[in-house]
């Protein structure tokens, strides 16, 4: 038994040098980089300008006043269409998904007269507060 002393001895410190050595590696070891938040879904993020005489009319000019320009509401042409939307209840400022107007475009009986990206278009102006800008 005595004989053996020195040699746990040795185990024992050459123990300690490898816990030593594991946590001093651990401390330097640079700390991960922190992402950034993801904000994809989240609207109280969304910083945008869309401007409605710029982007928006042209959208109804070319592809929906060739219906609404009086005797089908909502009338859609250049000086009536923002009275039109709002007065008529078919835009709710910052909620697409509560908007006639986006809901026919998207899902409803409108569909078929607009494109992916001209829709997110609209999207984006209502979620913006759908201004007269
Ligand atoms: C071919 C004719 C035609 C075109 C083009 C057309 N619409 Fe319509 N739209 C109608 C008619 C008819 C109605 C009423 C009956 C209905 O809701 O389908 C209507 C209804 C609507 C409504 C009311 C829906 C509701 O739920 O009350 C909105 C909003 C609308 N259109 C927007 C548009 C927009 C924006 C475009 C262009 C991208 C467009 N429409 C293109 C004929 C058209």
């Amino acid at each position: 038994m005595k004989h053996l002393t020195p040699k746990l001895l040795l185990l024992a410190f050459a123990g300690l040098l490898m816990l030593a050595s594991c946590e001093y590696d651990y401390y330097v070891i640079p700390p991960e980089p922190v992402e950034p938040p993801d904000t994809t879904n989240d609207t109280t993020a969304v910083v945008d300008t869309i401007s409605f005489a710029q982007e928006i009319i042209p959208i109804f000019n070319a592809k929906c006043t060739v219906c609404h320009s009086g005797s089908t509401a909502p009338d859609l042409r250049e000086s009536k269409a923002y009275n039109a939307l709002k007065n008529g209840n078919f835009v709710v400022a910052n909620e697409p998904d509560n908007s006639a107007l986006y809901i026919s475009l998207k899902t409803g009986s409108m569909k078929s007269y607009i494109s992916a990206s001209e829709l997110k278009l609209i999207r984006r102006w209502i979620l913006a507060g759908a201004k007269n800008d």
